[in-house]
């Protein structure tokens, strides 16, 4: 299968690459990223070598770019997006841009072309935030951000494609993922390398907000499942079953690195914050998907992974990372 994955460059969409070219020796993928901010060729260097693997520096709405990636292809999986809430809220325009139009030109790549499946990679922030319980495929969309709810315009457009055109599609709608690989604007990686650092862990609110956190690999196996075996149509949730507060996440990070509280700060809300997600999976599950990873052993990989690999997150809090920082949390450090 030549699989095209845009947004390969990122954090989820990296891993991908490699589970697939692990798993599937028959398989060729072709990344197609725009190397914003958040893409990172250093991500895909070990499998840079490989005869299977190409790059493609492209932007998912440029439809001569997409239309050059999508000739030739069996499927596309798009990964593409901004993806953080936060600069969102600074700047909902480029979320638009991207993870609407984008979607919609990639769709209409998928009509032109043929393309025989095309798997949208979406979240559980759609459904927005649940008191208790556990949202499920079928529940109203409620986003609350502008991440959220550009992330749900895209997956209209998805569906609505697959109802007018019969455009073969599958999506996914995982939680929140943490591991190898991440951009350090997300809570574990900032943690974890602040930490490292021994500078400030800025908790928004009281810290009693809750994730369902899931290992990236966990949710990379799920995804390719679904873009096998997913059932033409359909959505399935893919979460990791561990419900955890933003303090409790933040003691877990200190706690392996054999730190106190010391570091912890607690900083202005973030605005609209959703308080709680929880997804259920009987459906991904019904496909032969569960979850290996525990939240404990997950978390002590990832903090020794940021441990071990200096190298990749130095550079990136160098450059553009730092005026982000600056802007986003006033030059807190210590
Ligand atoms: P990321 O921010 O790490 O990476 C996004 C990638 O998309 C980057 O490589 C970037 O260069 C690329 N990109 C952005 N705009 C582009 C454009 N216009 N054209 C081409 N490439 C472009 O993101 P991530 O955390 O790996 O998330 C990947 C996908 O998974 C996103 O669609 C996100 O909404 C979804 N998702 C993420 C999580 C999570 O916890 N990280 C959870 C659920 C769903
Ligand atoms: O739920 C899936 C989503 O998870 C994905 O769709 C998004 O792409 C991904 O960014 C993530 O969104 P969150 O907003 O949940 O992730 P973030 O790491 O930004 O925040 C996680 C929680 O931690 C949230 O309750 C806000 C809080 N937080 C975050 C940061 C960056 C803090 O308390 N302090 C911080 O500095």
């Amino acid at each position: 299968m030549r699989i095209v994955v845009t947004g390969g460059a990122g954090f989820i969409g990296s891993n991908f690459v490699r589970l697939v070219l692990a798993e599937h020796p028959g398989d060729k993928v072709v990344v197609l990223d725009k190397l914003t901010y958040a893409g990172n060729l250093d991500n895909l260097r070990d499998v840079s070598g490989d005869p299977r693997y190409s790059f493609v520096k492209g932007d998912i709405c440029d439809p001569e770019a997409v239309d050059e990636v999508a000739a030739g292809a069996d499927a596309i999986v798009n990964f593409a997006a901004e993806t953080h809430v936060d600069r969102s809220i600074s700047g909902p325009e480029d979320f638009i841009r991207t993870d609407v139009i984008g979607t919609h030109v990639l769709l209409d790549a998928v009509r032109a072309r043929g393309v025989a499946r095309f798997l949208q990679i979406s979240t559980d922030e759609v459904y927005g935030d649940i008191a208790e319980g556990a949202s499920v495929e079928t529940d109203v969309l409620r986003p609350s951000s502008p991440y959220s709810a550009s992330k749900a315009s895209g997956e209209l457009l998805v569906l609505a494609y697959r109802r007018t055109y019969g455009t073969p599609i599958v999506m996914t709608r995982s939680s929140n993922n943490y591991g190898p690989w991440q951009y350090p604007e997300k809570i574990v990686p900032l943690f974890v390398t602040n930490a490292l650092d021994r500078q400030a862990l800025p908790i928004y609110g009281d810290g009693r907000n809750v994730r369902d956190w899931i290992y990236v690999d966990d949710n990379c196996r799920a995804l390719d499942l679904v873009l096998r075996e997913g059932a033409d149509g359909e959505i399935y949730n893919v979460g990791g079953g561990n419900e955890v507060a933003n303090l409790d996440l933040t003691r877990g990070i200190l706690a392996e690195l054999g730190l106190g509280e010391e570091l912890v700060r607690y900083v202005t809300d973030r605005p609209g914050h959703d308080r709680r997600y929880a997804l259920d999976c009987a459906k991904v599950r019904a496909l032969g998907w569960e979850p290996r990873v525990s939240f404990a052993e997950g978390l002590a990989r990832t903090v020794a992974w940021y441990g071990e690999h200096r190298e990749w997150w130095e550079k990136i809090k160098s450059g553009e990372w730092r005026s982000y920082y600056e802007r986003q949390y006033h030059g807190l450090t210590t």
